[in-house]
């Protein structure tokens, strides 16, 4: 009964009677200019073209009485006189479980032709991050699936990660064996700047009946406005932040930060923000990490994400790339070199680092996944002369094992695409290549007893606040009604 009177109570909650309206004064590229309406950056306006159609568009700009604004749809009927209307409110995203399985676009709006979303309630797109102080820590390790990560790469639930790579040497391709096999509750997966094809590809081949029906997909495609673009991480967000309140453990997936770096640097250019680096103006910079920071744990749940980041001419210099990776708890490199000899996925164990690993990982775990990196990074180092048979085995018994055990960890590395890795499995076979014996005990989420204890003890600090706040609440009205009596 509440739930169907919640869906009109929100319907009126979001309707302003007063409406603020303005006139389109010019069309210039991707902007459009207008006279009013009174509205402020990021407010939803709609402009009416003729009786029956409206196209939605953002304020991206003020400067006196001009609004300048972006269309999420192509400007095409758009002309000087057209009325403006402003909605009063920023983006909101429709919310609840029956996005699961679905596709939709920037707008909240579905892609898949599967008919309306059915739902009542909505998040902003635009909002902040939870305040640190209340966030749980992240102390229980997420299963990827993904063999090479989830033994030497180990992450946490509530951790996020970037996947680096230059185009074509597999990002995709990883984001989809970890939507596939991760051990999350929902995966929340936004496509930004992708060709459509790709994302058929991901939705129906990647992802799978399977996989879909654990996940909602968010599609900005590479011909879409550049707001709808910037948009689309946005909506991603807010989905996942709506599921991490409903107490879930959610993996967010972007594909690409760097096609949304690309959508803003049109945006800043456009509104006349001077290019700073690499031609990307100083607002890019700005709005990487105040997204990123909306993900990771709250007081509720957790957002595992994983940002894909295409680097530009394999340059890790490059700077999205490198504010991306200082703003991350980790970062997994895949290198071109790999990927050419057919080493699949091609994670480049040397290079890429999970900065959450120690806190999610047992004692034995760590130590044979040391010692498998350790013989990985020995051998790389006598890579040449072993290969030019100048190395006289037995010179050393640390590259004798690296030697000996080279096949064996390259197989372990290496995963087909389609194929399932168990953490069991993962932590056994990575125990053999290091012979050490890993505990059962450590298979387990939160192996670490001692660190299980400090986030109960901020889950029941946080019970005893809200006892008290409830109880100081009583206190008052007893007090206010005592009063009122005498
Ligand atoms: N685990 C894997 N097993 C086998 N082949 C793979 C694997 N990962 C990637 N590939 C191969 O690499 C190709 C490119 O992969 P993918 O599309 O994931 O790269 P990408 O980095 O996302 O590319 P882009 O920069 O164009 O988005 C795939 O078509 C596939 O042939
Ligand atoms: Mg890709």
């Amino acid at each position: 009964m509440e739930l169907f009177f919640n869906k009109y109570l929100n319907a009126v909650k979001r309707t302003d009677t007063i409406h603020y309206t303005g006139s389109v004064s010019a069309v210039k590229g991707l902007m459009i200019e207008s006279r009013g309406p009174r509205s402020m950056i990021g407010e939803i306006c709609n402009i009416r073209i003729g009786k029956n159609k409206t196209v939605m568009a953002e304020v991206i700009g003020l400067e006196g009485h001009i609004v300048k604004l972006m269309a999420y749809d192509s400007t095409e009927g758009i002309e000087v006189g057209c009325e403006v209307v402003a909605t009063g409110h920023v983006l909101q995203v429709p919310v609840g479980r029956k996005l699961i399985g679905r596709v939709i676009d920037a707008t909240g709006r579905p892609y898949d032709g599967k008919g309306n979303l059915n739902t009542s309630e909505y998040y902003p797109a635009l909002a902040s991050p939870p305040n640190p102080m209340t966030r749980l820590p992240v102390d229980r390790r997420i299963v990827t699936g993904v063999r090479c990560i989830d033994s030497l790469l180990s992450c946490g639930k509530g951790q996020r990660l970037g996947i680096f790579a230059g185009s074509g040497v597999g990002k995709s391709t990883l984001l989809s064996m970890i939507a596939r096999n991760t051990n999350a509750d929902i995966n929340v997966i936004g496509l930004i700047g992708e060709r459509g094809r790709e994302v058929m590809d991901f939705i129906n081949r990647d992802l799978g009946e399977e996989g879909m029906k654990r996940s909602v997909v968010v599609v900005a495609t590479s011909d879409t406005t550049s707001i709808n673009r910037l948009r689309a991480a946005y909506t991603t967000t807010a989905i996942a932040e709506y599921f991490r309140d409903q107490g879930m453990d959610v993996m967010l997936m972007m594909d690409n930060m760097t096609r949304f770096a690309h959508a803003q640097r049109e945006i800043g250019l456009s509104t006349g923000e001077a290019p700073a680096q690499r031609g990307y103006p100083p607002s890019v910079f700005d709005m990487i990490p105040k997204l990123l920071e909306r993900t990771g744990t709250n007081d509720k749940g957790s957002i595992t994400a994983f940002y894909n980041v295409l680097v530009d001419g394999d340059d890790l210099d490059e700077p999205i790339t490198d504010k991306v990776r200082g703003t991350l708890d980790g970062h997994i490199m895949l290198s071109r070199a790999l990927a050419q000899a057919k080493h699949y996925p091609a994670v480049d164990v040397l290079k890429s680092i999970s900065r959450l690993a120690r806190r999610v990982s047992g004692k034995m775990t760590l130590k044979a996944a040391t010692k498998v990196a350790r013989l990985v990074s020995i051998y790389e180092e006598n890579r040449e002369m072993i290969m030019a048979g100048v190395y006289q085995s037995g010179s050393s018994p640390d590259v004798d094992e690296a030697i000996a055990k080279h096949n064996a960890i390259e197989e372990f590395l290496m995963q087909e695409e389609y194929e399932h890795c168990p953490i069991e499995d993962t932590f056994r076979k990575l125990g053999a290549l290091a012979e050490i014996e890993i505990p059962e005990e450590e298979f387990d989420e939160s192996p670490q007893s001692i660190r299980k204890s400090v986030a109960e003890q901020v889950r029941n600090r946080k019970k005893a606040e809200v006892a008290e706040s409830n109880s100081q609440a009583a206190l008052t009205d007893l007090a206010s009604i005592s009063k009122s009596l005498s």
